[in-house]
């Protein structure tokens, strides 16, 4: 028994299997055995997430799961597999996914059931390693974060002799992050990037042509419309609303800040640890600056969906954000409805560049029914299904071709920026090439970057004691970050408000 949660999958299948079909076994006893497991299994995961945060949802998804392991179909019955999935869980998501899920069933005779996943990904990272951790054959797919596949390549299966054709199609950077060793951990099911939203209306009203091209312009109107809106009496508002709480968004924006001023990739693809530069510590610097001028003090708490929420209350001038919450801006009873665009976020002294972000979709080496998992990875990561996807929640697909469609165009007409974005200014966290440490260096990074906005380190000196945890958590060398970015700038000018 692998892993430190108890194998109930395994206890189960000894209950189920070494049970003679035609003897009639007590019940009473084989039921109290599976209580006591239950308890187990839940005091583990309980014990897991002490802050008590996590642990309705975590016990209740591995309740759901518990009773699998006897219930085996037979060969008659249809297969249900168990899918795990980390996506957004609004209405409009969940809605999306369950239908796409109801016509996979329809067009294969498989059923699929949803598994609820915690929010953020460092959460959600600790509860597939423990689901994996115990060798049990369900969830049978696994949604995986772009950062994820070096940490997790083993519990999955190389998808790469399956889906070869459908990954010479996608965008070279996102199907190089779900490739780990020449091995193909998870096919690409969304892809991601950081975006700036910025108000039409506002800009308009307070004469700007175009979103700002620059950090230093975009400091000068987030400030310029801020004062402006407080003078007209909306004394919540902001100029820039990011996620700045220590978790992986932060990763993901301060990483933004440093590669478009020059300041390098964290650890360089050739195992550099480049993060302690002037360019790196000046953009950590500008930052903390945001907070209590351009941006609310309480930003140093926002995760994604605190920053969508004041956005989408019409309280900010500019958002960073990922592209899929353009259908929340969007909807029909939205403040901000037809008052806002997407653009790529300023450039630095190095270009415009925006986070890789996004999932995957993998087969999990324990599942009994692999035939029928790979079934609904190339479903729902179809051209057919992204399509769709892109249409009704503004995910953007996979493959580039794609974008040529008009159909896509029209919900989104951002969806050309993307392409180029997607080509051109996509940057990528430092997963690959730090592996199964990744967690640990985006935490120590975070955590840097976090105590230079709450004003608890001065960036010089966080800058240099991470460097030195960094070392010591990977073992690479320390050198400047690589020049150019890897090709990964643009100079792209945005359109004129409209
Ligand atoms: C988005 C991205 C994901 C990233 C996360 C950070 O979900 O797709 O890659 O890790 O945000 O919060």
């Amino acid at each position: 028994m692998k892993g430190s949660l108890f194998s109930f999958a395994t206890v189960s299948s000894i209950i189920c299997e070494g049970r003679p079909q035609a003897v009639i076994i007590p019940m009473e006893p084989i039921r109290s055995f599976v209580t006591l497991i239950h308890r187990v299994v839940v005091r583990r995961i309980c014990r897991l997430y002490p802050s008590g945060k996590m642990a309705g949802p975590v016990c209740v998804l591995l309740l759901s799961l518990l009773p699998q392991g006897c219930a085996r179909p037979t060969v008659h019955e249809p297969v249900t597999l168990t899918l795990l999935d980390q996506e957004w869980t609004t209405k409009t998501f969940s809605e999306a996914r369950q239908q796409e899920l109801q016509q996979f069933t329809r067009e294969t005779g498989i059923h699929v059931k949803l598994l609820a996943s915690p929010e953020s990904p460092r959460e959600q990272l600790a509860f597939w390693r423990e689901l994996l951790g115990t060798s049990a054959s369900g969830p049978d797919v696994y949604g995986l974060d772009v950062i994820w596949p070096g940490m997790l390549a083993e519990s999955f299966i190389d998808l790469k002799p399956y889906f070869a054709n459908e990954m010479s199609a996608e965008f070279p950077a996102v199907a190089a992050s779900y490739t780990v060793d020449n091995k193909l951990v998870a096919l690409p099911y969304d892809a991601n990037i950081g975006l700036l939203y910025f108000r039409t209306d506002l800009l308009r009203r307070y004469g700007y042509r175009v979103p700002p091209q620059t950090w230093d312009e975009l400091e000068r109107m987030a400030a310029r419309i801020q004062a402006g809106e407080r003078a007209k009496g909306k004394k919540e508002f902001w100029g820039f609303v990011w996620q700045g709480a220590a978790v992986e968004g932060l990763t993901c924006d301060a990483l933004e800040w440093q590669a478009s001023e020059g300041g390098g990739r964290i650890i360089e693809e050739d195992k550099t640890i480049s993060v302690n530069n002037p360019q790196a510590i000046r953009a950590w610097q500008r930052a903390a600056r945001w907070v209590g001028s351009i941006s609310p003090p309480s930003v140093v708490g926002y995760k994604e969906w605190d920053a969508v929420n004041v956005w989408v209350a019409g309280d900010a001038a500019f958002m960073r954000s990922w592209p899929m919450a353009y259908v929340d801006s969007q909807a029909t009873d939205s403040p901000i409805r037809n008052k806002f665009d997407i653009t790529l976020l300023p450039a630095g002294k190095a270009g415009r560049v925006g986070t890789l972000g996004g999932v995957g979709l993998a087969v999990s080496r324990f599942s009994a029914h692999t035939n029928e998992a790979l079934e609904l990875v190339r479903y729902l990561c179809s051209r057919k299904v992204q399509l769709e996807r892109s249409r009704v929640l503004s995910e953007p697909p996979t493959f580039p071709e794609l974008y040529e469609l008009a159909g896509l165009r029209e919900p989104n007409p951002r969806y050309a920026v993307l392409a180029q974005a997607f080509r051109t200014a996509v940057i990528s966290r430092p997963s690959s090439v730090t592996g199964k440490n990744y967690q640990d260096v985006t935490d120590a990074y975070m955590q840097a970057v976090h105590s230079v906005l709450t004003g608890e380190k001065r960036a010089l000196e966080a800058a240099a004691t991470l460097e030195k945890e960094l070392v010591r958590i990977t073992g690479f060398k320390t050198g400047p970050p690589s020049a150019g970015m890897s090709g990964t700038t643009v100079k792209e000018r945005s359109g004129p408000v409209h």
